[in-house]
């Protein structure tokens, strides 16, 4: 793992996680939610594949997937808002402190992304995915994999399980510390809501090609949703 870090964050959106990183960390490893984090991982290496060459990390965190990329055989390098964040990442891949919308990459220089559960850490994810897909070689792949749209957000009831509630909050797209459960990651930071076409629509409008969709979760109903798309 390289030991790198750049600063390029020009300052305007706030680092909301700098606070947060060193829990963050901790809820990531292993004592955190391992089985959750298990199935993020399969999920990924499902829709990326294996390759070589640079694949951007786009809100990296802690760089919690690093390994799992490196696995992939590609070599991941990290973009993160928060210097808190990046002081955990820097251990496990080469990281520049940089706003994913306006990512300090060259236009089509890049072979692979992935932006995993971060966007609704985003208040504009389609500008994201824009400047992925302006990163992105001509047939380079991204991976968005994040929460549900459909079943994970403010809207979104889990206390009982097996039942999910669903309620008219599904069409607030604003930002809210609201959530079922006190002790995850929205309600200590806040959460934006994305609802599924709004994401998808982004996507396709940035000039990514939509090639595949999953869905994952516990007992039938999906908490996770990614998909791989190519750079058209
Ligand atoms: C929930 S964490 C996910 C981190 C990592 N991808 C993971 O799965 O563990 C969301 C991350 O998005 C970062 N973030 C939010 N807005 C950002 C922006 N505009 N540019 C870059 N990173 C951003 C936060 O600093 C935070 O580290």
């Amino acid at each position: 793992m390289g030991a790198e870090t750049a600063d390029t964050a020009g300052g305007t959106a706030r680092a909301t996680y700098d606070e947060h990183a060193d829990w963050y960390n901790e809820f990531m490893s292993a004592a955190g939610p391992g089985e959750y984090i298990r199935r993020v991982h399969a999920a990924l290496e499902d829709l990326l594949g294996p390759g070589e060459g640079t694949c951007l990390d786009v809100c990296c965190g802690t760089g919690a997937h690093a390994p799992a990329l490196a696995g992939l055989g590609w070599t991941p390098v990290g973009v993160d808002l928060s210097g808190g964040q990046l002081r955990h990442a820097v251990r496990r891949l080469p990281v520049v402190r940089a706003d994913a919308t306006a990512l300090p990459f060259a236009d089509a220089s890049l072979p692979a992304a992935a932006c995993v559960l971060a966007h609704t850490d985003v208040p504009d994810y389609a500008a994201v995915l824009r400047e992925v897909a302006r990163v992105l070689r001509p047939g380079g792949r991204f991976v968005h994999l994040g929460v549900h749209p459909c079943y994970i957000g403010a809207f979104a009831d889990w206390s009982e399980r097996p039942r999910v509630i669903v309620d008219e909050r599904y069409e607030d797209r604003s930002r809210t510390y609201d959530a079922w459960n006190p002790a995850g990651v929205r309600a200590r930071v806040g959460a934006w809501h994305l609802p599924l076409a709004d994401l998808l629509n982004a996507t396709t409008a940035a000039g990514l090609r939509l090639v595949r969709t999953v869905e994952a979760g516990p007992g039938g109903i999906p908490d996770l949703f990614g998909f791989l798309a190519v750079k058209a």
